[in-house]
């Protein structure tokens, strides 16, 4: 039985803990913090109990895998572990102190990964003295019910940990895409319009939250709208990525924070987690008004969210971030997605799309509309993404 280290363990480091320990690894969970440790534990045996209670489990299965998972604070405990990933806070120097920990507690050949959403894997790895080990294994909240794990190999990474963190991470059940050490990845990229240009749609007073909300959902076929999301995701976590994502692309204004979002964060509206949000979750508060269903505006909101996405999805590619399949895996599994972005892109007709781009483009004259020179060129060819 191989051995998995978790370092970190919080949302995230429990949810991988319990996703290799299902998978049959034995686990150990280290954090720096006792009351972290006993909290991971306490939701574990929960989750446990009620994965008995719904049938999906027995007792003797729930008892043998609670007793795969050792909770510790020495990263000593590391020593057997075939693979640790790193869960610990958002934070580039944190993680690459810990790191070079880590390298002293366990064997040469295991792998260091990070589950970092944005962070430099390359700038990790520069801590360690075998940096071909290090990798990004990002998985998404939570870990045991996302499919999708992004694997992100650094400048560093050689063929060999690659094949055997992707190999032990398909093992888990999981669908792994690759994606270039690049500021967010696939996902944390691509989506960036989701809520940036919605709320872009909100501060221009083209319509309210439940409007845009309801257009996305019920035009679009999203299962969330923006704004729903972001109180879900917590309006502070989003802000922190889009802001993240902002400045590692050198102050690209496609990633633009915007000071809605900021000022919620500001307050404390972080959205479910505090009770308020875009809307509020308080006891008695009152109700939600009713969106604005007029078609054409629930039109003209679902298609500006949309060709922005598929232009983001679109850059990506241009850019070699990933393939064509990854990038559509990614955006249906990591954020479920109706449909993949380029595929979607192949249904509106690519034409059109760059035409929606250019008219925003030349509305705003804002470097945000710019087209990307793939779409331009896939016209020009007469060519389908698919
Ligand atoms: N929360 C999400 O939705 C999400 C999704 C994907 C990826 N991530 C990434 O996963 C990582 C963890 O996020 P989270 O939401 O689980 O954070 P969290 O705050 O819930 O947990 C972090 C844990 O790490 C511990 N820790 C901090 N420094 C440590 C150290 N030096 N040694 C040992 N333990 C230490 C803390 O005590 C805490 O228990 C971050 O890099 C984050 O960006 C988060």
């Amino acid at each position: 039985m191989t051995t998995i280290g978790i370092l970190g363990a919080g949302a995230m480091g429990g949810g991988i803990a319990q996703v290799a320990a299902a998978a049959g690894h034995k686990v150990i969970v280290c954090d720096h913090l006792s009351l972290a440790l006993n909290k991971c534990n306490k939701n574990m045996q929960g989750t446990l109990k009620t994965l008995v209670e719904k049938g999906k489990m027995t007792d003797a299965e729930a008892y043998a895998m609670n007793s795969r998972i050792t909770y510790t604070d020495h990263m000593s405990d590391f020593e057997s572990c075939v693979m640790v990933i790193e869960a610990i806070a958002e934070d580039i120097e944190a993680k690459q102190v810990a790191f070079r920990s880590v390298e002293t507690m366990v064997t040469k050949d295991a792998i260091i990964a990070s589950n970092t959403s944005s962070l430099s894997i390359s700038a990790m790895g520069a801590q360690l003295s075998h940096p071909e080990r290090i990798i990004g294994v990002h998985f998404f909240n939570p870990a045991p019910l996302m499919r999708l794990v992004e694997i992100i190999p650094a400048l560093q990474t050689n063929a060999a940990t690659m094949e055997k963190a992707r190999s032990l991470v398909d093992s888990w059940g999981k669908t792994t895409v690759i994606a270039k050490d690049t500021p967010g990845f696939i996902v944390n990229r691509v989506a960036r319009p989701y809520y940036g240009e919605a709320l872009r749609i909100l501060e221009e007073g083209i319509a309210d939250e439940v409007t845009i909300d309801w257009a996305m959902r019920e035009l679009g076929g999203f299962k969330m709208g923006p704004f729903e999301l972001m109180d879900f995701i917590g309006n502070d976590i989003n802000y922190t990525v889009t802001e993240t994502v902002f400045k590692a692309f050198y102050y690209d204004s496609r990633y633009k924070p915007s000071f809605t979002q900021k000022r919620l964060k500001d307050a404390h509206y972080w959205g479910r987690k505090t009770g308020r949000g875009f809307y509020d979750y308080r006891e008695g508060a009152p109700v939600r008004p009713e969106p604005v269903q007029d078609k054409k505006l629930g039109k003209y909101i679902l298609d500006r969210i949309l060709v922005m996405l598929i232009n983001e999805a679109a850059e990506a590619l241009y850019l070699r971030i990933a393939t064509r399949e990854d990038i559509e895996t990614a955006m249906t599994q990591g954020v479920n997605y109706p449909k993949g972005l380029l595929y979607w892109a192949d249904q509106i007709g690519i034409e059109l799309v760059v035409q929606q781009l250019d008219v925003l483009y030349v509305e705003y004259l804002e470097d945000r509309y710019r087209c990307c020179p793939l779409l331009r060129k896939m016209v020009r060819d007469k060519k389908n993404f698919f």
